[in-house]
């Protein structure tokens, strides 16, 4: 037996102590007792349970050997008898020790030292609350040594804190929670895996401030289960709820923690998805901005005059072109100057149309009447949000009545082209519908050389940055892999102010 590597734990009932508080035992030998033999990987967190029922924590690095693989000999002692023969004295005055238990571990084979501490924990019926732990070094002689008696208060017999824990749960949590299953709050297996201690013990103390403070995960679960308020429970130990913790791990062991589904463990990757998506939604904001809008008019004779405008005038709405800019372009024709200055002919009138079918904030929306000479657009009118005019906000204007005219509509979506059109001749009271619908360039150049315009003429071009826009539309299609998949995202509302650092990908 190599002496350097017997470390003993030894917990102890003190009967007999002397005055300088010196280790009372001289000597033992556990070569009468049987040992249990265990493998165990040094580089990994270990929990024995020894056939007697002692539970034996070696933390990841407490023990060091040759290989990470090291095979130990434990042996344990109870009663009287087996501590007798385990050849226990004390040295001092010669009583025994009444022990609530001896346990050595030593390495089997090899050398391997005990280099951090090692927990251990007796069954729960040898456990006596004024019981010390010990620690046993082989002296020169081959004698035992006993040093450091440390109270075992921080390292209690798991068995009690489990059972503490059990009883912490259901007197306090049970009456809202089941382990595994939903009740009037979430089933709580795997606490300690999904969240920090930090987070729990604050919502367990005091869930209603965390809310209020606006912590997205207490808001989000709170929203979850219908604002259902939880008891605080600020009277708890850490102690208490260490060991209830403890207990729901123990619950927990022996299930599947794809089984309870979670959040909190996305949040990291909802925040890395949500910053890779607001730095590309930035560029590409950018790339919109410098395309410009998507709507040009351009009159090749400036038909218009200045004239006294009122004051409620449509305002067309304009947006920045993303793949498409469409330009009508006329050649000596009246904007809405033809409705302020009164051409002979024209009639006060009232015109309406209603557009379905897109987001109609984006739309570009054109009256053409081609015997008129009339080429306006329009814009919402007061209240509305689908309703367009094309010269006051109340739908009124001048209008040459009986005469053949259209109501064109451009928009794009989702790099589609959307176009409608309607006919109508024109009268005192005009109210229409128009839905754009998906059209190729083509098309749309068809349905408008099939309305025989004349001297106008509509087109439809690739912006200026579609190529990028394009590029940048791929990447956000495919950092959606990014996604955390099984969890989802909604306790992390995507807010992209939340991210202004975001730095774009080179492109
Ligand atoms: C009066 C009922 C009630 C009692 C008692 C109660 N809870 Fe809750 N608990 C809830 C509800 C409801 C929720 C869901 C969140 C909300 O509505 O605030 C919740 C949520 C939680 C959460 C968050 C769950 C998650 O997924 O992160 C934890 C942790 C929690 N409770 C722990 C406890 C503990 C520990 C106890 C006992 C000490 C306890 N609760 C006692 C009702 C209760």
């Amino acid at each position: 037996m190599n002496k350097s590597l017997l470390w003993l734990l030894c917990c102890c009932l003190l009967l007999s102590c002397n005055d300088q508080g010196e280790l009372l035992l001289q000597y033992f030998n556990t070569g009468n007792l049987p040992a249990t033999y265990f493998t165990i990987d040094t580089n990994r967190d270990t929990l024995l349970t020894t056939a007697r029922g002692a539970v034996i924590r070696i933390p990841k690095g407490a023990i060091k050997g040759k290989s990470s693989q090291v095979r130990l000999a434990i042996k344990e002692a109870y009663d009287a008898s087996e501590i007798m023969l385990a050849g226990l004295h004390t040295r001092s005055n010669g009583k025994l020790l009444s022990s609530g238990g001896m346990i050595s571990i030593q390495a089997a084979d090899g050398d391997a030292e005990i280099v951090q501490p090692v927990g251990v924990s007796l069954p729960s019926n040898n456990y006596e609350a004024d019981m010390k732990l010990f620690r046993g070094e082989w002296d020169k002689d081959s004698m035992i040594n006993w040093t450091d008696p440390q109270p075992l208060i921080p390292d209690q017999p798991l068995i009690d804190r489990l059972a503490r824990g059990k009883m912490v749960f259901n007197t306090n949590c049970a009456p809202c929670h089941h382990p595994t299953k939903d009740a009037t709050g979430p089933p709580l297996v795997f606490l300690s895996q999904r969240r920090s201690k930090e987070w729990t013990l604050g919502f367990i103390y005091n869930s209603a401030a965390m809310i209020a403070s606006g912590d997205p995960l207490a808001n989000c679960i709170y929203n979850k289960w219908n604002k259902t308020a939880m008891t605080a429970f600020p009277a708890l130990t850490h102690e208490e709820l260490d060991d209830m913790f403890r207990y729901l791990d123990q619950v927990s062991k022996n299930l599947n923690p794809a089984d309870y589904p979670d959040v909190a463990a996305g949040l990291d990757s909802c925040r890395a998805y949500y910053n890779a998506r607001a730095a590309l939604e930035r560029r590409r904001n950018a790339q919109i901005e410098d395309n410009g809008p998507d709507m040009k008019h351009v009159f090749l004779d400036t038909g218009t005059h200045p004239f006294d405008a009122p004051e409620n005038l449509v305002a067309p709405k304009r947006a920045n072109s993303v793949q498409y800019s469409f330009t009508i372009t006329t050649f000596g024709w009246y904007n809405i100057d033809a409705f302020a200055m009164n051409l002979p002919g024209f009639e006060p009138a009232n015109l309406k149309v209603s557009l379905a079918g897109v987001h109609t904030g984006h739309t570009n929306i054109w009256l053409v009447i081609p015997s008129a000479k009339v080429c306006v657009d329009g814009g919402l009118l007061k209240g509305e949000d689908k309703v367009y005019g094309f010269y006051t906000d109340d739908g009124q204007l001048s209008l040459p009545l009986g005469k053949q005219a259209y109501v064109l509509a451009f928009t794009e979506k989702d790099g589609q082209i959307l176009f409608g059109r309607t006919a109508f001749t024109t009268a005192k009271n005009n109210e229409l519908q128009l839905v754009p619908a998906p059209a190729s360039r083509e098309n749309m150049k068809q349905m408008i050389d099939y309305m025989d315009l004349q001297d106008l003429s509509v087109t439809v071009a690739p912006a200026k940055n579609i190529d990028t826009l394009q590029r940048i539309e791929a990447q956000l299609k495919a950092i959606e892999q990014l996604k955390p998949k099984g969890q989802r995202c909604d306790c992390l509302p995507y807010d992209p102010a939340a991210y202004p650092n975001a730095a774009g990908n080179a492109f």
